[in-house]
């Protein structure tokens, strides 16, 4: 048995699942994501064990890692998903994850996936609006469908994280205001084609100071608690997502506190609890491996210019993310600062900024560890880039999982008409 997740080997080469990351880039070329099935059943069997006991759901948010190959890995794991849009919806399907398993979440849904989420009995909308209910009201009575509605609740706390990704204050545009909430769960039920099965909520992501979630949680709680007092029906309440993980070290995500939070709040209560991790599922088990073009000094500045750029993993530019970076092959030499930038004609276009790095020349690989979540799902094709091969390691194989375009077949694409100008 090999350790899970990417190791080093006796060589001090880095391995996944036995096999040497060098003879998958020989086979591959680089920018290359790799995934670690190993790693994704382990943090998906934690994040079980965390929720088991308050009879929680596990319902992967897709955004994460959109990938077919990925999200059918979590579905046979017993995942359901949460989606925003239709097409992450037809993913779902095609990777053999039932609608009657998907939340549907978001803020902008339009008619049309309103319509096909119905169609297909998806099993739970969480509305973020009175006018998003009037929309769905209105699609439903007119098919004759029932429409099973959670109101995700805007309960105006910012968490430890970047404002970007921060969805839980009353500034952004998510969640319904915490103090309308009530008003609008008692009007679900003088709605026909309305059935009210709960209430939600997702501050953020990236969180690590877990007492956010806990006053989310509890604000959460008495609310659902005072409507069943008054006679209303609450059966689920959705817990999001957004555990932080560590980006810069190899320390697990804090499934233990989040477990105790949980357990405290709900484990006396008899609500069925849905959970949405996307990051703390997947990004571990990613990596993006990157070669060295060449080394460029500017007045003293040290650029290290590799092949993977922003259009691979915009988190740095856009959320000033930080990624551990490593040698494939490590080796002995002095440590000198660089910017680790990438070919794209922007300044933004950084994988890392004043980065302790040994000193590496052209050809060298180096690891961009953590780019399992939000990293090739984000990709773009800036530059006339290529997007970069992706392959799954399972049961120590190696797997393609996407077919990438060339160039050439880029071209072709937007040969439909041959103006002759
Ligand atoms: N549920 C909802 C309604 C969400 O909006 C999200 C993430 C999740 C669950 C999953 O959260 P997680 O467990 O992954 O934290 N691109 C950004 C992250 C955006 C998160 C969007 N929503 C990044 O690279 O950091």
């Amino acid at each position: 048995m090999f350790p899970s997740g990417f190791y080093r080997d006796e060589n001090d080469e880095l391995n996944v699942q036995g096999i040497k990351i060098s003879d998958l880039t020989n086979r591959f070329g680089t920018p290359l994501f790799i995934y670690d099935t190993g790693l994704m059943k382990e943090r998906y069997e934690e994040f079980l064990d965390t929720v088991k006991n308050v009879n929680g759901n596990i319902h992967y948010a897709v955004k994460a890692n959109d990938s077919l190959n990925i999200i059918k890995f979590f579905g046979k794991l017993g995942s359901g998903a949460d989606i925003v849009s239709i097409g992450e919806f037809e993913k779902c399907v095609a990777a053999g994850i039932s609608p009657n398993k998907m939340i549907f979440s978001g803020v902008g849904k339009n008619k049309d996936e309103i319509e096909i989420a119905l169609r297909n009995n998806i099993l739970q909308f969480n509305i973020e609006s009175e006018e998003e209910l009037n929309d769905i009201y209105n699609i439903a009575s007119k098919l004759k469908l029932t429409a099973n509605i959670c109101l995700r609740v805007n309960p105006d706390i910012a968490p430890d994280t970047h404002k970007k990704i921060s969805t839980g204050e009353k500034e952004t545009k998510f969640g319904i205001d915490i103090d309308d909430v009530a008003r609008l769960y008692k009007r679900l039920y003088e709605l026909d084609y309305i059935n009210p099965v709960g209430l939600g909520v997702h501050i953020g992501s990236q969180i690590f100071d877990f007492s956010f979630f806990e006053k989310a949680y509890l604000d959460l709680k008495n609310i659902a608690d005072d409507l069943k007092k008054n006679g209303y029906k609450v059966p689920t309440l959705d817990l999001g997502g957004g555990i932080g993980i560590n980006y810069n070290s190899n320390k697990k995500p804090n499934f233990i506190t989040y477990k105790k939070i949980i357990s405290d709040i709900f484990l006396k209560s008899d609500y069925q609890l849905s959970f949405e991790p996307g990051r703390s599922l997947i990004a571990e088990a990613g990596v993006l491996i990157t070669k060295v073009i060449r080394n460029k000094k500017n007045k003293g500045k040290n650029f290290v210019i590799v092949d993977a750029a922003m259009n691979n993993l915009i988190r740095p530019t856009l959320y000033d993310a930080y990624h551990k970076i490593e040698l494939v092959k490590d080796k002995i030499g002095e440590e000198i600062v660089v910017d680790i930038v990438g070919p794209i004609c922007e300044t933004g276009d950084f994988i890392a900024l004043n980065r302790k790095l040994i000193e590496v020349k052209s050809d060298d690989l180096l690891t961009i560890r953590t780019a399992g979540a939000y990293a090739s799902v984000m990709k773009s094709n800036y530059n006339s880039r290529v997007d970069a091969v992706e392959i799954l390691i399972h049961d120590g194989k190696s797997y393609k999982i996407k077919q990438t375009d060339t160039i050439q077949n880029t071209i072709l694409k937007e040969k439909m008409v041959d103006f002759n100008f």
